[in-house]
């Protein structure tokens, strides 16, 4: 059998440089390798591209950078090259001919649609989700904005600008303090994997929580806090997308801070999540309607709240959900009967057969 060729390209720049590492190994070991041929790509915090050819070991803790075998190499825009530009030990540049990407990368640089804008020049297919979708579901603010315009329903909250807090921090402490009540979530509105937000109970806890999350983004934005489960689910096709089973997320902290995720060995996953069947069909309805409205393909995890009294509140989609071997995205589907390597062959089939218009 004919086998293609797919880049699967890791790292990069954002504060989730570590993730994407992790998640990355886990892609790699996983792709069935009677159909796929990998080829490494690695970004590096600064943004050096290298294409590495070592162990998938090497990845977490950051040892691939320095393998004596890496060598310069970029995706072309170049629509005629379809694929990636090496420079080898000679000087020499040499074409390697791409069937797929595969962008393993979570945040900015290449979760937010400039990867994907970089990957529609070069016509490679790739996974997940195209530059708009990817743009907008990066930035809660717009996020929050079309899927309440959509009337899909959502913790209630507030936006501004860092400058705008700068000049007047008065005026926005109380504005929200006013509009959302303590506690209050106050979240960089382009970050991830928990990165920069606080939970703040009281005034001057939000100011300094306003301030750390000023440090990740121009834009903050603020929630309400919403007492309940922290429940997801995963949703994998372009036109006609299937919703996995719904997850439960329960915390070992006060909230799924960074710690709770990736350091700590003390937040569980409960799949199928502990809900009754008609509220988690809820659930899964509203993670397609907000995949198909929010203009997604391929993938992307959907995260809700369901609140105390029952009411199915959306958190954030997560065009580039985390895919390591324990990470929800890729259980949920095995749970819903599809294990780790199917999915990741359904994805790079679906990136082929996405139309780009
Ligand atoms: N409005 C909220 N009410 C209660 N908990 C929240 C709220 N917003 C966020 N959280 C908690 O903070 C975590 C991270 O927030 P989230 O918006 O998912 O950011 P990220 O994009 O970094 O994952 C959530 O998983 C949840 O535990
Ligand atoms: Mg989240």
């Amino acid at each position: 059998m004919h086998k293609l060729t797919v880049a699967v390209i890791f790292g990069g720049v954002s504060s989730e440089h570590e993730v994407s590492l992790a998640s990355a190994k886990s892609v790699i070991e996983n792709i069935p390798k009677d159909q796929y041929e990998v080829v490494m790509l690695g970004i590096t915090k600064h943004g050096e591209w290298l294409r590495y050819s070592g162990s998938v070991d090497a990845l977490p803790g950051g040892a691939w950078e320095s393998d004596a075998a890496n060598r310069p190499a970029v995706i072309s825009p170049d629509a005629k090259t379809h694929g990636i530009l090496e420079t080898g030990p000679d000087g020499c540049q040499a074409v390697v001919y791409l069937d797929a990407v595969f962008p393993v990368l979570h945040g900015a640089n290449g979760e937010d649609g400039t990867m994907q804008g970089l990957l529609t020049l070069s016509g490679i297919p790739f996974v997940g989700c195209s530059t708009a979708a990817s743009a907008v579901c990066m930035d809660k603010a717009l996020t929050k904005t079309m899927l309440g315009a959509a009337g899909v329903a959502q913790a209630k909250w507030d936006c501004f600008l860092r400058r705008d807090f700068e000049r007047d921090p008065d005026a926005i402490l109380s504005r929200l303090e006013k509009g959302l009540g303590f506690p209050i979530f106050v979240k960089p509105a382009s970050a991830g994997s928990s990165v920069g937000i606080g939970r703040a109970a009281g005034r001057e806890a939000l100011a300094a929580d306003i301030r750390a999350a000023a440090k990740f983004d121009k834009k903050i934005v603020c929630e309400e806090a919403v007492r309940g489960m922290e429940i997801e689910c995963a949703v994998l096709g372009n036109d006609d997308p299937v919703v996995s089973v719904c997850g439960e997320i329960v915390p070992c902290n006060e909230f799924y801070d960074y710690e709770a995720k990736y350091v700590s060995s003390g937040s569980q996953l409960h799949i199928p999540a502990p809900i009754p069947a008609q509220k988690a069909d809820e659930v899964r309805a509203a993670a397609a309607k907000a995949f198909r409205l929010l203009g997604c393909s391929g993938m992307a995890r959907v995260d809700f709240f369901v609140r105390e009294d029952g009411a199915v509140l959306l958190n954030e989609p997560n065009t580039i959900p985390g895919f390591t071997s324990i990470s929800m995205y890729p259980k949920l589907f095995e749970a819903s009967g599809v294990p780790y390597g199917e999915l990741l062959s359904r994805l790079i089939r679906l990136a082929t057969e996405r139309k780009p218009h």
